[in-house]
């Protein structure tokens, strides 16, 4: 089959190479002249374990093109697919779709054939109907079906992720292009491909509606964790605790500093102004952005309350900066507020991130100072702050921390170590949702 993927962001980029690892000819696009040029070069824009080799292999075999223009592509195609960006819109909150209509126009006027519109991005419920009527509008002739089929890929395993998915979602009422999409997705049979058809309004909300739940589930152990630490319990095994219970299930259920990145707070938001304007606000989804926006403050507060209170002229130490490991993607992360918050207070940061420093620089405020390592940003510092988990954090050197570290004081908020082993390194131990279990101090419940 023949692909046109329009936007070559992150989901573009992953799914059009994966397609092509597939055995389809993949044609990605892109008005950013640039980034194509880039891309023809073989530099990868930005950070995905594996997505490099599957690029060039694919180049290699001559399946993977980029283009700036989209008519040839789009020409050829038997299915394109709509990969654009949709931010929040400034004031509302609602997904900005100017760049998924402006894509449906010039598709529907390059298109021959049958060719199957499918839209990836992420968009609010009726988008697709939108699409449809763009389409139709600009070519009234056009022999197109317009489906949805959203993407489920977590950054860091996107590959993983588009290989073995859990579940294929496809919202389409029309048996051809069903048919298209099972040809695309056919090479996953072997693993007994996991196809859901839908209606296309239906396969829509799947989409937010899994993204927001997830989301509550983090804000829920979040606030557990709050709770833990003020009655003597261990959120870590409240979690497990919970998880194990197959209705609920032990996946995300993780305190932290909040949830980041780029779709939970963009698609949370966006589907509370969809139900909003709907007449049936989601009551629980509104809750859990507010819950997840003071939660990063609060982050900022725990560091400084470890300090003592005043932090002024005091030095951070910061520790991973993007939403979370394996990533390059430092979009709405918890380490954002928590440095901006931190600094408004008067202290010092010294921050070190694997990947993330680039695009942090361009984010962060000018007075932030990085550094080439771990150690070397802990040089001087009064306290150590871990904000994602990246693995070459998971075993650090305590020794020799103390002996550069002006005061020996970890704030740990992804909980990767253990407070009894901080204790014995004589190390003042910060960490989310563990107060000890033999807490002492605290008053025993009351027995009414
Ligand atoms: C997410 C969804 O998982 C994916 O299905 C969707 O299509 C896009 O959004 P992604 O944003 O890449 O993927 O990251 P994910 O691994 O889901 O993590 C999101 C945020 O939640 C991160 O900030 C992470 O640190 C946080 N998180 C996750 C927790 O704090 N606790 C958890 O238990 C899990």
């Amino acid at each position: 089959m023949r692909v046109a993927m329009i936007g070559t962001g992150y989901v573009g980029l992953v799914s059009g190479a994966c397609f092509a690892d597939f055995g389809h000819h993949v044609t990605c696009v892109d008005k950013d002249a640039q980034k194509i040029e880039r891309l023809e070069r073989g530099e990868i824009p930005i950070f995905e374990p594996g997505l490099d080799d599957i690029v060039a292999r694919n180049r290699a075999a001559g399946r993977l093109d980029f283009a700036v223009d989209l008519t040839q592509a789009v020409r050829e195609a038997d299915a394109v697919f709509i990969a654009v960006g949709t931010p929040s819109r400034r004031g509302d909150g609602h997904a900005d779709l100017s760049y998924v209509y402006a894509a449906a126009r010039e598709i529907a006027e390059a298109a021959e054939g049958y060719t199957v519109v499918v839209t990836k991005s992420t968009v609010p419920v009726g988008t697709g109907d939108e699409v449809e009527r763009v389409i139709r509008e600009t070519r009234p002739d056009a022999d197109i079906s317009v489906v949805s089929n959203p993407e489920f890929l977590r950054e860091g395993a996107a590959i993983e992720d588009f290989k073995r998915p859990d579940r294929i979602v496809v919202g389409t009422d029309e048996p051809r292009a069903r048919e298209v999409m099972t040809q695309l997705y056919r090479p996953l049979a072997l693993n007994s491909l996991p196809l859901l058809f839908t209606g296309r309004r239906t396969s829509e909300l799947i989409k937010y509606a899994g993204n927001a739940f997830l989301a509550v589930k983090i804000t829920f152990i979040n606030e557990i964790a709050d709770l833990c630490e003020q009655v003597g319990a261990n959120v870590q095994e409240v979690a497990r605790g919970i998880g194990l219970d197959n209705r609920i299930g032990a996946k995300f259920l993780h305190a932290g500093p909040g949830y980041g990145g780029s779709c939970f707070p963009k698609d949370t938001l966006a589907l509370t102004r969809t139900a909003q304007e709907a007449g049936t606000p989601l009551r629980i989804v509104e809750t859990v952005v507010g819950v997840n926006d003071v939660r990063k403050l609060a982050m900022a507060k725990k560091v400084m309350n470890v300090l003592g209170g005043d932090v002024r002229g005091k030095t951070a130490a910061v520790l991973g900066l993007t939403f979370k490991p394996n990533t390059d993607d430092m979009r709405e992360s918890p380490a954002l507020s928590i440095i901006h918050a931190l600094m408004d207070k008067g202290m010092k940061i010294r921050a070190y991130d694997p990947e993330g420093m680039e695009e942090a620089k361009k984010l962060l405020p000018a007075g932030v100072t990085y550094t080439s390592g771990a150690y070397e940003a802990a040089e001087g510092a009064d306290c150590l702050v871990i904000v994602t988990e990246w693995d070459a954090f998971r075993a650090l050197d305590f020794e020799r921390l103390r002996k550069i570290m002006a005061q020996t004081v970890l704030v740990d908020l992804r909980n990767i170590y253990r407070p009894d082993e901080m204790q014995a390194l004589g190390f003042t131990y910060e960490s989310v949702g563990r107060g000890s279990d033999a807490a002492e101090g605290l008053a025993a419940p009351a027995v009414h």
